[in-house]
C-alpha cells in the first residue's frame, strides 16, 4: 500500500473536457454553489424536478432522531410509475427502454410502453399470489429483462424486493430468504453463463427444502419461475408457477397506488465484518431522487439520444441503482447483457457496444484490467466511436488502467468518471461531473453537489489537504440506508458509533493538495475481490464448517487483476491428517466447500495448510502478518505475538 500512496502523490496529469462536451453538458457548475448555499433546498428542488409525486412533500429532511433519517416524509409516490407510466404518458412510449442481449446471441428490445405493460401484468400476478405492500419478495434471476420487470412489479405494489445474486449458493439464498421472511421467490430455470446453461431453480428448491432448521419457517408460499435456460427442473405443483403462464393469463391493466416516501423499496444483503451478511434497507422517495440525479448528471444523460450500458448484475447495488432505478426514472435507453465478457469470444463486450452504438459505458476496474491483459488488439477490431463517456465503480482504479480505458476504449476523448459509493449510500457520492471537472487518473475527486464528505483521523478531526485518514459522510443524504433489516443496533454500531454524528464508510482515503479524494481500500475486515465485497469472517466460518478444518484465517491479498484475492490459512484436524490425505486434495475439497457455502466468487485463490496461526496474547489472529506472507513481503512487527516463532514456521511452509 505504501508504494501506492507514493505514486498517488505524484499524479499530475489532468484532462479537461472538450469545448464541445462542456457546451452540451447536462450538469453545470452552479449546482455546487446552489447546494452549498442551501443544501436541503437543493435536494428539494431535485426531488420536485426529477420525481413525480402523487402528494407533494412539505418537509425535506427530518433528522430529529439520528441516525434514522426521513426524507420527503409526507410526500407520496409510486416508484414504478416514475420509471414507466409517466414516460409513456409524456409521449415516449415508443422509446426503447431495454435492449437485451442474451449470451447465446438472442436479443430482444422492449419500449417503455412494452415494459410498462409487462410490469402491470406482473404486478397483477403478484397480487394474485397474495403479495401486498410491505411483503418481501426474493428475486434470484439471471440478467434478463424479467429481472428488471420483477423488481418494478414488486415496487409497484409497495412491496419490498430482496435480490440475491444468481452466483450465490443455495445456503446463501436460504439465509437471505429467512432473514427477510420472504413470501415469494422469483427465479428462472437457468441462465446462460460461459457458453452453457447454469441452473438456478435447483438452488431455490434446495434452499426451501433445507429450511426446517433455520429461522422463521415456511414463509415462502410460491415460487414463480421464468423460462430461460430450457433446462429440466423439478416441479412442486403446490408451490411452483411458470412466469409466462401466469403473465399470459393476467390483466394488462393496473393502476399504480402511491405510497409514503419512506416506504421500504428493497433490502440488499452485503458483507460486513462479521460472518452474517447485513440486509441494507433502502426506501423510496429519497433513494429515487438521488438515483435519478446522479444518473443524469454524472453520466451526462441525454435521454433522447444516448444509449447507456452498465455492465453490473442486478444482484449488486450498482445493478439496482444504475440498471433499474436511475436509468428508468430518467427515461434512458439502455443495454442489458446476460453473460460473461468473454463468451463466446473475448471481444463480446466491444461487439455489443458496436451493435447498439453505446454512448455511455459504466463498468468495474477489474474488468478493465482483464481486458488490458488481453491487449488492445481485441477492442481495436470493433467500432467504439459511439462512446462519449466512461464510468468506473467498485474499487480504486489504478492510474495505468485509467489511462488504458481512456486511450483504448474512450478514443482519447471520452471523459472518465470514477464513482465512489456503497450499497449503504444507495447512489454515487464522490465523482467528477463531466463537462465541468478536469479529471485526474486514479482519483474519485470531489463530493457531488449536496453531499458532505470529509477525511478524518481516528478521533474524528479533519486531516486536511495532503493527508490520509478515514472517509466519512458528515451530513445525511437522500439515498442513505435507513437501517439494517431487523437489526437497528447493528446499524448504529457499524456506521455511527465510531464518530457519533458522522457516517463511517469503512474506507481509507487521502486528500491531495487540490483537495481531491483518493480512495485507499477498506480499513476493516472486508475484502474487495473483482469489485465484490466479501467478508473474511464469512469465509472463515465457511472453512471451519468443514469437518477437515480446526481453524482458519482469511486475508485479502493484492492481486493484479481482481484487486484483491482471497487467501486462506487453515489448520487441519489431527485426525484428518492422520488419514494421510494429500494436501492438494484437502485444498481442492475446501475450495469447493466454500463455493457451495457462499458462492464461487468467495472461493480462495490459495489455501495454505499450516500448524499454527499467528495470535496475540489475547488470542486475536494477526491478519496483518498473514497478509505480508500472502503478498510475499517481509514480515512486519511480530513482537505482540504470543509465540514469535509461529511466523517463521508459516513462512517456511508457504515458501
Ligand atoms: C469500494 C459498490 C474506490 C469501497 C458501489 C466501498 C470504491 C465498497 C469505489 C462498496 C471507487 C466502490 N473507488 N473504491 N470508485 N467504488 N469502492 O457496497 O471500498 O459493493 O466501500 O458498492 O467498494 O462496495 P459495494
Amino acid at each position: 500500500m505504501s508504494n501506492r500512496i507514493d505514486n498517488l502523490l505524484h499524479e499530475d496529469r489532468r484532462f479537461a473536457p472538450s469545448d464541445e462536451f462542456a457546451a452540451n453538458a447536462v450538469a453545470n457548475a452552479e449546482l455546487y454553489a446552489e447546494a452549498s448555499d442551501d443544501r436541503l433546498g437543493f435536494w428539494a428542488r431535485q426531488a420536485r424536478e426529477l420525481v413525480t409525486w402523487e402528494k407533494p412533500f412539505t418537509q425535506t429532511l427530518d433528522w430529529s432522531n439520528p441516525p434514522f433519517a426521513k426524507w420527503f416524509d409526507d410526500g407520496t409516490l409510486n416508484v414504478a410509475y416514475n420509471c414507466l407510466d409517466r414516460h409513456v404518458d409524456a409521449g415516449n412510449g415508443d422509446r426503447v427502454a431495454l435492449h437485451f442481449e442474451g449470451e447465446p446471441g438472442d436479443s430482444r428490445s422492449l419500449t417503455y410502453a412494452e415494459l410498462t405493460a409487462e410490469v402491470k401484468r406482473a404486478a397483477n400476478v403478484l397480487t394474485g399470489l397474495g403479495i401486498r405492500a410491505g411483503d418481501r419478495v426474493a428475486i434470484y434471476l439471471p440478467m434478463i429483462p424479467e429481472a428488471v420487470i420483477a423488481m418494478l412489479a414488486v415496487a409497484r405494489l409497495g412491496a419490498v424486493h430482496s435480490v440475491v445474486f444468481g452466483g450465490f449458493s443455495a445456503d446463501s439464498l436460504r439465509s437471505r430468504i429467512d432473514d427477510a421472511a420472504a413470501k415469494l421467490v422469483i427465479t428462472a430455470d437457468g441462465g446462460w453463463r460461459k457458453g452453457k446453461v447454469s441452473p438456478l431453480k435447483p438452488a431455490v428448491d434446495a434452499a426451501l427444502e433445507a429450511r426446517g432448521d433455520l429461522g422463521p419457517q415456511d414463509t415462502v408460499t410460491n415460487v414463480l419461475v421464468v423460462k430461460r435456460g430450457e433446462n429440466t427442473v423439478d416441479w412442486n405443483p403446490e408451490r411452483d408457477r411458470w412466469w409466462h403462464d401466469e403473465l399470459a393469463a393476467a390483466s394488462p391493466d393496473h393502476t399504480a397506488e402511491a405510497f409514503p416516501a419512506e416506504n421500504p423499496l428493497f433490502i440488499l444483503y452485503t458483507s460486513g465484518t462479521t460472518g452474517k451478511p447485513k440486509g441494507i434497507l433502502h426506501t423510496s422517495g429519497g433513494y429515487l431522487t438521488q438515483a435519478a440525479f446522479t444518473h443524469k448528471n454524472v453520466f451526462d444523460l441525454h435521454a433522447d439520444s444516448d444509449v447507456y450500458w452498465c455492465t453490473a448484475d442486478i444482484g449488486w447495488i450498482t445493478g439496482h441503482t444504475y440498471v433499474t432505478y436511475g436509468p428508468l426514472a430518467n427515461g434512458a435507453t439502455q443495454v442489458i447483457y446476460e453473460g460473461t465478457p468473454d463468451s463466446p469470444h473475448p471481444g463480446r463486450w466491444w461487439e455489443i457496444i458496436e451493435k447498439y452504438k453505446v454512448s455511455i459505458f459504466y463498468t468495474a476496474p477489474t474488468a478493465i484490467r482483464s481486458f488490458m491483459k488481453l491487449g488492445r488488439k481485441i477492442p481495436k477490431q470493433f467500432d467504439l466511436s459511439s462512446l462519449r463517456l466512461l464510468g468506473s465503480v467498485g474499487e480504486p482504479i489504478n492510474p495505468e488502467a485509467w489511462m488504458w480505458y481512456r486511450k483504448v476504449i474512450g478514443g482519447k476523448t471520452a471523459p472518465i468518471v470514477d464513482t465512489w459509493w456503497q450499497t449503504e449510500t444507495g447512489a454515487i457520492m464522490i465523482s467528477a461531473l463531466p463537462g465541468i471537472t478536469e479529471t485526474k487518473p486514479g482519483s474519485a475527486q470531489v463530493p457531488l453537489p449536496g453531499i458532505a464528505i470529509d477525511v478524518v483521523d481516528d478521533d474524528g478531526n479533519p486531516v486536511g489537504e495532503g493527508n490520509g485518514g478515514l472517509l466519512v459522510v458528515t451530513e445525511p443524504w437522500p439515498s442513505m440506508l435507513r437501517g439494517i433489516w431487523g437489526d437497528p443496533e447493528r446499524f448504529q454500531e457499524t456506521y455511527w458509533e465510531k464518530f457519533g454524528d458522522k457516517y463511517f464508510a469503512g474506507d481509507g482515503a487521502r486528500l491531495d493538495d487540490d483537495g481531491d479524494v483518493w480512495l485507499l481500500g477498506r480499513v476493516d475486515d472486508v475484502m474487495n475481490v473483482s469489485g465484490h465485497r466479501l467478508s473474511t469472517a464469512e469465509i472463515e466460518s465457511a472453512l471451519v464448517s468443514h469437518p477437515f478444518t480446526a481453524e482458519a484465517a482469511v486475508v485479502g491479498a493484492s492481486d493484479e487483476t481482481t484487486g484483491q484475492a482471497v487467501v486462506a490459512f487453515v489448520i487441519i484436524k489431527e485426525s484428518q491428517l492422520e488419514e494421510s490425505k494429500a494436501v492438494e486434495d484437502i485444498q481442492a475439497v475446501l475450495r469447493t466447500h466454500v463455493g457451495e457455502q457462499i458462492g464461487p466468487i468467495a472461493r480462495p485463490r490459495q489455501i495454505f495448510v499450516v500448524n499454527e496461526l499467528p495470535k496475540t496474547r489475547s488470542g486475536k489472529i494477526m491478519r496483518r502478518l498473514l497478509r505480508d506472507v500472502a503478498e510475499g513481503r517481509e514480515i512486519g512487527d511480530t513482537t505482540t505475538l504470543a509465540d514469535t516463532t509461529v511466523m517463521q514456521i508459516i513462512t517456511e511452509k508457504v515458501g
